[in-house]
Protein backbone atom coordinates (compact mmCIF):
# COMPACT_ATOMS: atom_id res chain seq x y z
CA UNK A 1 0.00 0.00 0.00
CA UNK A 2 1.92 3.53 -1.01
CA UNK A 3 1.75 6.30 -3.32
CA UNK A 4 4.46 5.12 -5.41
CA UNK A 5 3.04 2.30 -6.80
CA UNK A 6 3.83 3.18 -10.37
CA UNK A 7 4.59 0.30 -13.36
CA UNK A 8 6.96 1.11 -15.59
CA UNK A 9 7.30 -2.50 -16.75
CA UNK A 10 7.03 -2.13 -20.77
CA UNK A 11 3.54 -3.27 -21.88
CA UNK A 12 3.40 -6.77 -24.05
CA UNK A 13 0.50 -8.29 -26.21
CA UNK A 14 0.19 -10.71 -22.88
CA UNK A 15 -0.85 -7.83 -21.05
CA UNK A 16 -3.46 -6.77 -23.17
CA UNK A 17 -4.60 -10.21 -23.37
CA UNK A 18 -4.64 -12.11 -20.62
CA UNK A 19 -5.08 -15.62 -19.60
CA UNK A 20 -8.45 -15.88 -17.48
CA UNK A 21 -7.89 -18.88 -14.48
CA UNK A 22 -11.86 -18.81 -14.07
CA UNK A 23 -14.10 -17.06 -15.23
CA UNK A 24 -17.97 -15.90 -13.57
CA UNK A 25 -20.90 -15.16 -16.11
CA UNK A 26 -23.99 -14.19 -13.94
CA UNK A 27 -22.88 -16.57 -11.11
CA UNK A 28 -25.95 -16.65 -8.65
CA UNK A 29 -26.57 -18.66 -6.00
CA UNK A 30 -29.31 -18.80 -4.01
CA UNK A 31 -30.20 -21.19 -1.37
CA UNK A 32 -33.79 -22.28 0.09
CA UNK A 33 -34.04 -21.55 3.90
CA UNK A 34 -34.93 -24.68 5.92
CA UNK A 35 -38.23 -23.46 7.29
CA UNK A 36 -39.91 -20.72 5.98
CA UNK A 37 -39.34 -21.81 2.02
CA UNK A 38 -37.55 -18.37 1.73
CA UNK A 39 -34.18 -17.79 -0.41
CA UNK A 40 -30.93 -16.65 0.58
CA UNK A 41 -29.42 -14.91 -2.45
CA UNK A 42 -26.03 -15.33 -1.38
CA UNK A 43 -24.90 -14.48 -4.78
CA UNK A 44 -27.04 -12.87 -7.09
CA UNK A 45 -25.63 -11.93 -10.27
CA UNK A 46 -21.61 -11.09 -10.57
CA UNK A 47 -19.47 -11.50 -13.74
CA UNK A 48 -15.64 -10.94 -13.46
CA UNK A 49 -12.62 -12.99 -14.44
CA UNK A 50 -9.63 -14.12 -12.59
CA UNK A 51 -6.38 -13.62 -14.30
CA UNK A 52 -3.28 -16.06 -14.35
CA UNK A 53 -1.05 -15.52 -12.24
CA UNK A 54 -3.12 -12.72 -10.23
CA UNK A 55 -4.00 -11.84 -6.65
CA UNK A 56 -7.58 -11.24 -6.93
CA UNK A 57 -9.04 -9.85 -3.57
CA UNK A 58 -12.39 -10.08 -2.55
CA UNK A 59 -13.63 -8.03 0.64
CA UNK A 60 -16.86 -7.14 1.78
CA UNK A 61 -19.08 -7.18 5.37
CA UNK A 62 -20.07 -10.74 7.10
CA UNK A 63 -23.01 -11.98 5.21
CA UNK A 64 -21.86 -10.71 1.58
CA UNK A 65 -21.47 -13.98 0.22
CA UNK A 66 -17.38 -14.01 0.28
CA UNK A 67 -17.40 -18.04 1.52
CA UNK A 68 -20.14 -18.94 -0.95
CA UNK A 69 -18.31 -17.14 -3.75
CA UNK A 70 -15.31 -18.81 -2.63
CA UNK A 71 -16.51 -22.66 -2.85
CA UNK A 72 -18.51 -22.05 -6.30
CA UNK A 73 -15.44 -20.67 -7.72
CA UNK A 74 -14.07 -24.39 -6.73
CA UNK A 75 -16.36 -26.32 -7.77
CA UNK A 76 -18.16 -27.06 -3.67
CA UNK A 77 -20.85 -26.09 -4.58
CA UNK A 78 -22.95 -25.44 -8.28
CA UNK A 79 -24.59 -22.57 -9.69
CA UNK A 80 -28.65 -21.43 -8.95
CA UNK A 81 -28.46 -19.62 -12.65
CA UNK A 82 -25.35 -18.09 -14.83
CA UNK A 83 -22.05 -20.21 -14.48
CA UNK A 84 -18.25 -21.13 -13.65
CA UNK A 85 -15.67 -21.64 -16.36
CA UNK A 86 -12.41 -23.13 -15.13
CA UNK A 87 -9.72 -22.20 -18.09
CA UNK A 88 -12.90 -22.12 -20.72
CA UNK A 89 -14.00 -25.22 -19.30
CA UNK A 90 -17.70 -25.40 -17.31
CA UNK A 91 -17.33 -27.84 -15.04
CA UNK A 92 -21.01 -28.49 -14.26
CA UNK A 93 -20.51 -30.17 -18.01
CA UNK A 94 -17.95 -32.89 -17.24
CA UNK A 95 -18.77 -36.28 -16.56
CA UNK A 96 -17.48 -37.99 -12.70
CA UNK A 97 -14.73 -39.19 -13.33
CA UNK A 98 -13.47 -35.84 -15.93
CA UNK A 99 -14.91 -33.73 -13.14
CA UNK A 100 -12.81 -35.53 -10.49
CA UNK A 101 -9.55 -34.81 -12.14
CA UNK A 102 -10.47 -31.65 -13.22
CA UNK A 103 -11.19 -30.14 -9.42
CA UNK A 104 -7.38 -30.82 -8.80
CA UNK A 105 -6.53 -27.41 -10.01
CA UNK A 106 -8.65 -25.57 -8.22
CA UNK A 107 -8.48 -25.45 -4.21
CA UNK A 108 -9.57 -23.56 -1.38
CA UNK A 109 -7.81 -23.24 2.17
CA UNK A 110 -10.06 -22.50 5.10
CA UNK A 111 -9.97 -19.63 7.94
CA UNK A 112 -10.25 -22.70 10.79
CA UNK A 113 -6.96 -24.46 10.36
CA UNK A 114 -8.42 -27.43 11.82
CA UNK A 115 -10.72 -27.48 9.10
CA UNK A 116 -9.27 -30.16 6.78
CA UNK A 117 -6.61 -31.89 9.05
CA UNK A 118 -7.76 -34.55 10.33
CA UNK A 119 -6.79 -35.19 14.75
CA UNK A 120 -5.58 -38.95 14.24
CA UNK A 121 -3.43 -38.38 11.02
CA UNK A 122 -0.10 -37.66 11.59
CA UNK A 123 1.33 -33.71 9.13
CA UNK A 124 2.79 -36.25 6.62
CA UNK A 125 -0.46 -38.47 5.88
CA UNK A 126 -2.61 -35.16 6.02
CA UNK A 127 -0.40 -33.84 3.39
CA UNK A 128 -0.33 -36.76 1.32
CA UNK A 129 -4.02 -37.45 1.58
CA UNK A 130 -5.45 -35.37 -1.60
CA UNK A 131 -2.09 -37.11 -3.75
CA UNK A 132 -4.03 -40.79 -2.35
CA UNK A 133 -7.64 -39.31 -3.53
CA UNK A 134 -6.28 -38.17 -6.62
CA UNK A 135 -5.13 -41.07 -7.54
CA UNK A 136 -1.03 -40.54 -6.98
CA UNK A 137 1.43 -43.51 -6.50
CA UNK A 138 2.71 -43.99 -2.61
CA UNK A 139 6.38 -42.80 -4.09
CA UNK A 140 5.12 -39.75 -5.50
CA UNK A 141 2.75 -38.85 -2.76
CA UNK A 142 5.96 -39.11 -0.19
CA UNK A 143 8.37 -37.45 -2.59
CA UNK A 144 6.19 -34.25 -3.37
CA UNK A 145 4.98 -34.49 0.62
CA UNK A 146 8.01 -33.99 2.20
CA UNK A 147 9.10 -31.62 -0.24
CA UNK A 148 5.82 -29.31 -0.02
CA UNK A 149 6.58 -29.75 3.82
CA UNK A 150 9.68 -28.24 3.78
CA UNK A 151 8.94 -25.50 1.09
CA UNK A 152 6.25 -24.00 3.36
CA UNK A 153 8.64 -23.77 5.94
CA UNK A 154 7.98 -26.74 8.44
CA UNK A 155 11.04 -28.82 9.92
CA UNK A 156 11.31 -32.33 8.97
CA UNK A 157 10.57 -33.76 12.27
CA UNK A 158 6.79 -32.16 12.42
CA UNK A 159 6.45 -35.40 9.73
CA UNK A 160 5.54 -37.26 12.75
CA UNK A 161 3.48 -35.20 14.53
CA UNK A 162 -0.36 -34.61 14.90
CA UNK A 163 -1.96 -31.52 14.36
CA UNK A 164 -2.96 -30.78 18.08
CA UNK A 165 1.36 -30.40 18.55
CA UNK A 166 1.10 -27.72 16.25
CA UNK A 167 0.57 -23.99 16.77
CA UNK A 168 -2.79 -22.69 14.87
CA UNK A 169 0.56 -20.83 12.38
CA UNK A 170 2.16 -24.41 12.00
CA UNK A 171 -1.22 -25.67 10.97
CA UNK A 172 -2.06 -23.10 8.65
CA UNK A 173 1.74 -24.35 6.52
CA UNK A 174 0.28 -27.70 6.67
CA UNK A 175 -2.94 -26.78 5.00
CA UNK A 176 -0.91 -24.77 2.12
CA UNK A 177 1.64 -27.95 1.90
CA UNK A 178 -1.97 -30.15 1.29
CA UNK A 179 -2.87 -28.30 -1.87
CA UNK A 180 0.45 -27.21 -2.93
CA UNK A 181 1.06 -30.98 -3.38
CA UNK A 182 -1.76 -30.68 -6.04
CA UNK A 183 0.11 -28.11 -8.30
CA UNK A 184 -3.23 -26.31 -8.52
CA UNK A 185 -4.16 -23.22 -11.16
CA UNK A 186 -5.81 -22.02 -8.55
CA UNK A 187 -6.09 -21.74 -4.87
CA UNK A 188 -9.45 -19.86 -3.27
CA UNK A 189 -7.55 -18.94 0.12
CA UNK A 190 -10.69 -17.47 2.28
CA UNK A 191 -9.77 -15.26 5.62
CA UNK A 192 -7.01 -17.64 6.13
CA UNK A 193 -5.14 -15.87 8.56
CA UNK A 194 -8.28 -14.12 10.32
CA UNK A 195 -8.10 -16.95 12.72
CA UNK A 196 -3.96 -16.29 13.60
CA UNK A 197 -2.30 -14.62 15.72
CA UNK A 198 -1.95 -10.83 14.15
CA UNK A 199 2.12 -11.44 15.47
CA UNK A 200 2.60 -14.09 12.60
CA UNK A 201 -0.08 -12.96 10.14
CA UNK A 202 2.53 -11.37 8.18
CA UNK A 203 4.76 -14.50 8.12
CA UNK A 204 1.66 -16.39 6.50
CA UNK A 205 1.11 -13.64 4.20
CA UNK A 206 4.60 -13.99 3.08
CA UNK A 207 4.59 -17.47 2.51
CA UNK A 208 1.63 -17.06 0.09
CA UNK A 209 3.56 -14.15 -1.81
CA UNK A 210 6.66 -16.24 -2.11
CA UNK A 211 5.06 -19.76 -3.24
CA UNK A 212 2.84 -17.39 -5.86
CA UNK A 213 6.03 -16.18 -7.27
CA UNK A 214 7.77 -19.33 -6.80
CA UNK A 215 4.86 -21.18 -8.71
CA UNK A 216 2.87 -18.72 -11.03
CA UNK A 217 0.52 -19.73 -8.55
CA UNK A 218 -3.07 -17.62 -9.05
CA UNK A 219 -4.94 -16.65 -5.72
CA UNK A 220 -8.76 -15.43 -5.18
CA UNK A 221 -7.91 -13.83 -1.54
CA UNK A 222 -11.17 -13.44 0.40
CA UNK A 223 -11.01 -11.25 3.60
CA UNK A 224 -13.12 -8.26 5.87
CA UNK A 225 -9.53 -6.94 6.85
CA UNK A 226 -8.47 -4.25 4.32
CA UNK A 227 -4.81 -4.21 5.29
CA UNK A 228 -4.52 -7.58 4.69
CA UNK A 229 -6.21 -7.37 1.06
CA UNK A 230 -4.50 -4.13 0.28
CA UNK A 231 -1.35 -5.58 0.85
CA UNK A 232 -1.46 -8.72 -1.28
CA UNK A 233 -3.90 -7.79 -3.72
CA UNK A 234 -3.59 -7.01 -7.81
CA UNK A 235 -6.90 -6.14 -7.93
CA UNK A 236 -10.00 -6.45 -5.48
CA UNK A 237 -13.67 -6.67 -5.96
CA UNK A 238 -15.97 -5.20 -2.84
CA UNK A 239 -18.74 -7.52 -2.36
CA UNK A 240 -22.51 -6.41 -0.71
CA UNK A 241 -25.43 -8.31 -0.31
CA UNK A 242 -24.43 -11.23 -2.98
CA UNK A 243 -23.29 -8.17 -5.28
CA UNK A 244 -20.38 -6.54 -6.56
CA UNK A 245 -20.20 -2.70 -5.83
CA UNK A 246 -16.80 -2.12 -7.13
CA UNK A 247 -13.86 -3.76 -8.98
CA UNK A 248 -10.26 -2.53 -10.10
CA UNK A 249 -6.75 -2.30 -9.65
CA UNK A 250 -5.88 -2.42 -5.64
CA UNK A 251 -4.53 0.47 -5.72
CA UNK A 252 -7.20 2.72 -7.36
CA UNK A 253 -10.03 0.61 -5.29
CA UNK A 254 -8.38 1.50 -1.86
CA UNK A 255 -6.95 4.98 -3.06
CA UNK A 256 -9.12 6.08 -5.39
CA UNK A 257 -12.42 4.22 -4.72
CA UNK A 258 -15.80 5.11 -7.06
CA UNK A 259 -18.41 3.48 -5.06
CA UNK A 260 -19.96 5.16 -1.58
CA UNK A 261 -19.78 1.57 0.11
CA UNK A 262 -16.26 1.37 -0.64
CA UNK A 263 -15.80 4.62 0.79
CA UNK A 264 -17.27 3.82 4.18
CA UNK A 265 -15.62 0.82 4.33
CA UNK A 266 -12.32 2.41 4.14
CA UNK A 267 -13.31 4.63 6.55
CA UNK A 268 -14.07 2.50 9.49
CA UNK A 269 -10.80 0.58 8.89
CA UNK A 270 -9.11 1.05 11.90
CA UNK A 271 -5.63 0.29 10.03
CA UNK A 272 -3.29 3.61 8.95
CA UNK A 273 -4.92 4.23 5.41
CA UNK A 274 -2.39 6.29 2.66
CA UNK A 275 -2.27 10.02 2.76
CA UNK A 276 -4.92 10.83 0.56
CA UNK A 277 -7.72 8.91 2.42
CA UNK A 278 -6.11 10.02 6.06
CA UNK A 279 -7.26 14.04 5.44
CA UNK A 280 -10.91 12.57 4.32
CA UNK A 281 -13.96 13.11 6.64
CA UNK A 282 -14.95 9.78 8.07
CA UNK A 283 -18.11 8.49 6.80
CA UNK A 284 -18.69 5.37 9.30
CA UNK A 285 -21.35 2.68 7.79
CA UNK A 286 -24.59 3.24 9.40
CA UNK A 287 -27.19 0.84 10.76
CA UNK A 288 -27.20 -3.40 9.88
CA UNK A 289 -26.87 -4.93 6.48
CA UNK A 290 -30.30 -6.10 5.11
CA UNK A 291 -31.41 -9.35 4.85
CA UNK A 292 -30.33 -11.49 1.78
CA UNK A 293 -33.68 -12.73 1.40
CA UNK A 294 -34.93 -9.72 0.64
CA UNK A 295 -32.66 -7.32 -0.38
CA UNK A 296 -33.83 -2.97 -1.16
CA UNK A 297 -34.70 -2.80 -4.33
CA UNK A 298 -32.59 -1.11 -7.01
CA UNK A 299 -29.12 -0.60 -5.34
CA UNK A 300 -28.97 -2.56 -2.40
CA UNK A 301 -26.48 -0.46 -0.83
CA UNK A 302 -28.99 2.49 -0.69
CA UNK A 303 -30.91 1.80 2.78
CA UNK A 304 -27.00 3.00 4.56
CA UNK A 305 -25.57 5.00 1.55
CA UNK A 306 -25.06 8.67 2.40
CA UNK A 307 -25.35 9.43 -1.06
CA UNK A 308 -28.82 7.92 -1.90
CA UNK A 309 -30.75 9.52 -4.18
CA UNK A 310 -34.67 8.83 -5.08
CA UNK A 311 -33.58 7.02 -8.40
CA UNK A 312 -31.66 4.28 -6.20
CA UNK A 313 -34.54 2.60 -5.27
CA UNK A 314 -35.88 2.46 -8.87
CA UNK A 315 -33.60 1.42 -10.63
CA UNK A 316 -30.50 -1.40 -10.76
CA UNK A 317 -27.47 0.61 -11.35
CA UNK A 318 -25.88 -1.05 -14.22
CA UNK A 319 -22.20 -2.45 -13.73
CA UNK A 320 -20.10 0.10 -15.65
CA UNK A 321 -15.93 0.34 -16.70
CA UNK A 322 -16.02 3.72 -15.46
CA UNK A 323 -12.08 4.05 -15.43
CA UNK A 324 -9.78 1.42 -17.55
CA UNK A 325 -10.19 -1.72 -15.60
CA UNK A 326 -12.31 -0.48 -12.96
CA UNK A 327 -15.96 -0.74 -12.31
CA UNK A 328 -18.68 -0.10 -10.13
CA UNK A 329 -22.67 -0.30 -10.02
CA UNK A 330 -23.39 3.26 -8.89
CA UNK A 331 -25.44 5.97 -10.58
CA UNK A 332 -24.18 8.22 -9.20
CA UNK A 333 -20.31 7.81 -9.21
CA UNK A 334 -17.87 9.56 -11.54
CA UNK A 335 -14.49 9.01 -12.97
CA UNK A 336 -13.40 11.53 -10.45
CA UNK A 337 -14.97 9.43 -7.23
CA UNK A 338 -18.35 8.56 -5.51
CA UNK A 339 -20.84 10.89 -5.31
CA UNK A 340 -20.82 13.65 -2.23
CA UNK A 341 -23.22 13.00 0.50
CA UNK A 342 -26.42 14.05 0.09
CA UNK A 343 -27.42 16.77 2.55
CA UNK A 344 -30.93 15.70 3.29
CA UNK A 345 -29.95 11.83 3.61
CA UNK A 346 -26.97 13.14 6.23
CA UNK A 347 -29.68 14.86 8.16
CA UNK A 348 -32.13 11.87 8.68
CA UNK A 349 -28.93 9.49 9.32
CA UNK A 350 -28.18 12.20 12.51
CA UNK A 351 -31.83 11.94 13.54
CA UNK A 352 -31.88 8.29 13.63
CA UNK A 353 -28.66 8.45 15.70
CA UNK A 354 -29.82 11.04 17.75
CA UNK A 355 -33.29 9.00 18.54
N1 LIG B 1 -25.49 -23.61 2.98
C1 LIG B 1 -26.20 -22.52 3.22
N2 LIG B 1 -27.54 -22.57 3.42
C2 LIG B 1 -28.27 -21.47 3.64
N3 LIG B 1 -27.75 -20.23 3.70
C3 LIG B 1 -26.43 -20.10 3.52
C4 LIG B 1 -25.58 -21.22 3.29
N4 LIG B 1 -24.31 -20.77 3.15
C5 LIG B 1 -24.37 -19.43 3.31
N5 LIG B 1 -25.62 -19.02 3.54
C6 LIG B 1 -26.08 -17.62 3.71
O1 LIG B 1 -25.62 -16.88 2.60
C7 LIG B 1 -25.19 -15.57 2.99
C8 LIG B 1 -23.74 -15.37 2.61
O2 LIG B 1 -22.94 -16.20 3.42
P1 LIG B 1 -21.35 -16.30 3.27
O3 LIG B 1 -20.87 -17.31 4.25
O4 LIG B 1 -21.02 -16.53 1.85
O5 LIG B 1 -20.90 -14.84 3.69
P2 LIG B 1 -19.43 -14.28 4.00
O6 LIG B 1 -19.29 -13.00 3.24
O7 LIG B 1 -18.43 -15.34 3.77
O8 LIG B 1 -19.53 -13.92 5.56
P3 LIG B 1 -18.36 -13.98 6.69
O9 LIG B 1 -17.53 -12.75 6.49
O10 LIG B 1 -19.13 -13.94 7.97
O11 LIG B 1 -17.59 -15.24 6.50
C9 LIG B 1 -25.45 -15.49 4.49
O12 LIG B 1 -26.70 -14.89 4.69
C10 LIG B 1 -25.47 -16.95 4.92
O13 LIG B 1 -26.27 -17.12 6.07
MG1 LIG C 1 -17.01 -16.28 4.98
Amino acid sequence: MGNTMTSERPRTAADSQPRTIVTAEGLTIHFPTRDSGETVKAIDGVDFAVRAGETFGVIGESGSGKTTLGRALVSLISPTNGRILHDGVDPAQLGRSAFRHHRRDYQIVFQDPNAALDPRMTILHSIMEPLEIAGEAAAVRRERAVEALARVGLAPETAKRYPHQLSGGQKQRVNIARVLTLRPKLIVCDEVVAALDVSIRGDILNLFADLQREFGLTYVFITHDISVVSHISDRIAVTYLGKFMELGPAEAVIERPLHPYTRALLSAEPVPLPSSMRTERRIMLEGEIPSPISPPSGCRFRTRCPSVQPRCAEEEPAWRELQADHWVACHFATPAGPPPPNPRRTDELAQQQAG
